[in-house]
């Protein structure tokens, strides 16, 4: 399941960064599309994320931290997004943004659940 969550919100920030990209120029419907898919893949880093949850036989504060900072970093893209294509500013969600992953992503290799290969 590791190896889902991962593929999962790796392939989500690679939608972000096409959806910012065709923001520029006009409102396309292609852009909406690519909008909606990266919706589905908040989906299933949700879902991943729960079932690693689930799998454990308690919850630490740590974990709390990640699914937090998980949910802050999904907040930040829907937020960039949205508001990009309002034309208002993003440079204080962007900052968020980095410091959100950086957290996530500690959070995520820190704790010990892992790849589970063996
Ligand atoms: C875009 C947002 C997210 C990113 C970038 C992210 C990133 C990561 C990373 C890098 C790992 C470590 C995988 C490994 O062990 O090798 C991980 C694990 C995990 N994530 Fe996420 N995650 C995100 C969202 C979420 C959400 C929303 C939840 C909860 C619903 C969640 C729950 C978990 C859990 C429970 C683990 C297992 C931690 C462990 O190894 O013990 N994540 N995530």
């Amino acid at each position: 399941m590791t190896h889902a969550h991962i593929t999962a919100w790796v392939i989500a920030l690679i939608l972000f960064f096409v959806a910012v990209s065709m923001q520029k120029g006009a409102k396309s419907k292609s852009q909406k599309i690519v909008h909606m898919t990266l919706r589905l893949f908040y989906i299933l880093i949700i879902v991943t994320g729960a079932i690693l949850l689930i799998g454990l036989s308690s919850i630490s504060l740590m974990y709390v931290l990640k699914v937090l900072a998980g949910i802050w970093v999904i907040g930040m893209l829907e937020m960039i997004l949205v508001r990009g294509s309002k034309g208002k500013s993003t440079g204080m969600f962007w900052g968020q943004l980095i410091v959100a992953l950086v957290v996530t992503i500690y959070l995520g290799l820190k704790l010990p659940i892992g790849f589970m290969l063996f």
